[in-house]
């Protein structure tokens, strides 16, 4: 198949192409470069380099070329929404709209879109969470991707284009960035193997679901030719707690020192958890990776650096 993969230059978006690519699709990435890097770039695919909120976007990008546009581009950071809504707004809303508009003019078969569980679901005590638990978002980059979710519903109802919405826990692997609030593996790993201090925000009892980057991968592989019009939560459906993740990571490398606590971040999320049976059931998808797998992995590329 012929695909492109926006935001391929960054974390997630640029294992989900590496996977396209070993299993022979052919792929363009499309990035600005906001976040993504240059050493992410896969090896083998095709560049375009632009902005998914351009008003030229329709030009910039041969989009009949393409059976499936697979959509990562994102401004991916909840707090940046929270300082900032109007400019996640458009990049999320509008860039997404314009994606979806530019795909389903030029008659793409497919698209395949990176949306968010934890922001979505918000403070619930029904966890592990299913897709049909109401969503309530707590923050402007949760109202952005539910926006993003019901105009490919209704794209996907009128059939204009299928779509696959793909509901991510908290991923991690290698190449994640240490900027963003959702990297802690990443901010915890290098952190330990530079020898600096690690900051956990309030009492660490705070929970996550984290999943491993390549299990997010296997799932976006399915959804090129199955899920159409559905909704997917990518996750483990186990929680795990900052300090636990800390105690693990620590450990693992080998390294004894404690953490710092600082003040909890208001407006955080309490405890987050996936349930991700349907994906399991419908698409076969089971993710799998272990946490102490998956921390080890992410220390010996880290290591690496
Ligand atoms: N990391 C997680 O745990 C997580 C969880 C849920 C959902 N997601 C979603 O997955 C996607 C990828 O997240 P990530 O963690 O890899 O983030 P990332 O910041 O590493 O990747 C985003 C990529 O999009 C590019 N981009 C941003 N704005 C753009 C624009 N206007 N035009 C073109 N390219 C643009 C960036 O340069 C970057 O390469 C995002 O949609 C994010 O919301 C991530």
């Amino acid at each position: 198949m012929r695909i492109l993969v926006t935001g391929g230059a960054g974390f997630i978006g640029s294992h989900v192409a590496d996977g396209y690519l070993a299993a022979g699709h052919d792929v363009t990435v499309f990035d600005d470069w906001s976040s993504g890097r240059r050493a992410n770039l896969p090896t083998g695919a095709k560049f375009v380099e632009g902005d998914i909120t351009s008003p030229r976007l329709v030009e910039l990008v041969d989009w009949a070329s393409f059976d499936v546009v697979n959509h990562h581009a994102a401004q991916a950071s909840v707090r940046a929404s929270l300082e900032r809504p109007d400019e996640d707004a458009r990049v999320n809303v509008y860039g997404t709209v314009n994606v979806l508009a530019c795909a389903s003019r030029a008659k793409v078969k497919r698209l395949v879109f990176a949306s968010t569980a934890g922001a979505l679901y918000g403070e619930t005590e029904l966890r592990p969470t299913p897709e049909t638990a109401p969503v309530w978002p707590e923050s402007p980059y949760g109202v952005s991707k539910r926006a993003c979710e019901k105009y490919l519903l209704w794209a996907n109802k009128a059939g204009a284009i299928k779509t696959v919405v793909l509901r991510y826990a908290n991923v991690y692997g290698p190449r994640q960035g240490t900027n963003g609030e959702a990297g802690v593996v990443a901010i915890f790993t290098r952190a330990l193997l530079r020898g600096e201090p690690v900051r956990i925000f309030g009492d660490g009892e705070q929970t996550r679901d984290f999943v491993h980057v390549s299990d997010v991968v296997r799932a976006n592989a399915v959804a090129l030719t199955a899920g159409d019009g559905g909704i997917y939560n990518v996750g483990t459906g186990i929680e795990t707690s900052v300090n636990a993740l800390y105690a693990k990571i620590a450990a693992s490398l080998g390294k004894t020192v404690a953490p710092r606590h600082d003040d909890a971040i208001p407006g955080e999320l309490r405890y987050s958890s996936v349930d991700a049976t349907r994906l399991r059931r419908e698409l076969g998808v089971r993710c799998e990776m272990t946490l102490d797998d998956g921390l080890r992995d992410v220390a010996c590329a880290f290591k690496q650096l």
